[in-house]
């Protein structure tokens, strides 16, 4: 099993949305999915209580000891993916999360101030020795060019692409019980959605050696 950890302590940075949007584009893919909620803002459980159908699972978990018997429990049911929504805090439950991941999204929008308020959060994820990548969300819907920031994190990988825009479908979605891909899947929020999965896909496999990997990117 997979796991996949939305982390960063910059409060409102997209973890929430984007846990949620990647979780459904990946069901889509026919992955059995499933999303730990580790915030007790609850905002996936409260997505999850719109939503009205039993997939994507969603475990909420109060205590941060209760992060790794979860991910055991999904693991034993046969879930493939376990994303992991953490509180905007670098607090005991976000460094199960991280110890536990294979790989740390770090949503951030593109300005130099939210980047750098992540950086605690990346100093956790370098000590836990776990694997990274940024995710700028919420861009401009023109983008501009790629701040200097972003083109060294993309030249060393650390930068999930494309950039997720602004868009009111992500804010629709989530107050729909929905993914991004289901509230307006022929939009371009949900073809971004799409392509960011891809891309965490890729990173998520790489880093492991088998045959599980092999199908999953035969699948594309
Ligand atoms: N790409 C986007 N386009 C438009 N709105 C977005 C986008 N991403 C997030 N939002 C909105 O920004 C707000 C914050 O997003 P979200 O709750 O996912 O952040 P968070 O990092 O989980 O916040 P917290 O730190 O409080 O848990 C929400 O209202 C959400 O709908
Ligand atoms: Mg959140």
């Amino acid at each position: 099993m997979y796991v996949l950890a939305l982390v960063t302590q910059k409060g409102g940075s997209g973890k929430s949305t984007l846990a949620v949007g990647l979780a459904v584009a990946a069901m889509e893919n026919g992955e059995r999915v499933a999303l730990v909620e580790a915030d007790p803002q609850g905002t996936i459980w409260r997505w999850k209580e719109r939503r009205g159908d039993s997939y994507p699972r969603v475990d909420r978990v109060s205590d941060p000891a209760y992060i790794e018997p979860a991910l055991a429990r999904l693991k034993a049911e046969g879930t493939w993916l376990a994303i992991i929504d953490t509180a905007a805090t670098t607090n005991a439950a976000a460094l199960r999360a991280i110890a536990r991941s294979d790989l740390c999204l770090i949503p951030a929008r593109p300005s130099p101030a939210d980047i750098e308020a992540a950086v605690p959060t990346l100093i956790a994820i370098r000590r836990l020795n776990r694997r990274f990548a940024f995710i700028l969300n919420q861009t401009p819907a023109r983008g501009g060019r790629l701040s200097e920031a972003a083109t060294s994190l993309s030249s060393l990988g650390h930068l999930a692409l494309p950039y997720v825009v602004q868009r009111n479908d992500h804010q629709d979605a989530l107050g729909a019980g929905l993914g991004v891909t289901e509230y307006a899947p022929e939009g371009k929020a949900a073809e971004e959605m799409v392509a960011v999965w891809r891309w965490v896909l890729k990173k998520l496999v790489e880093g492991t050696v088998g045959h599980e990997q092999d199908a999953k990117q035969a699948a594309y």
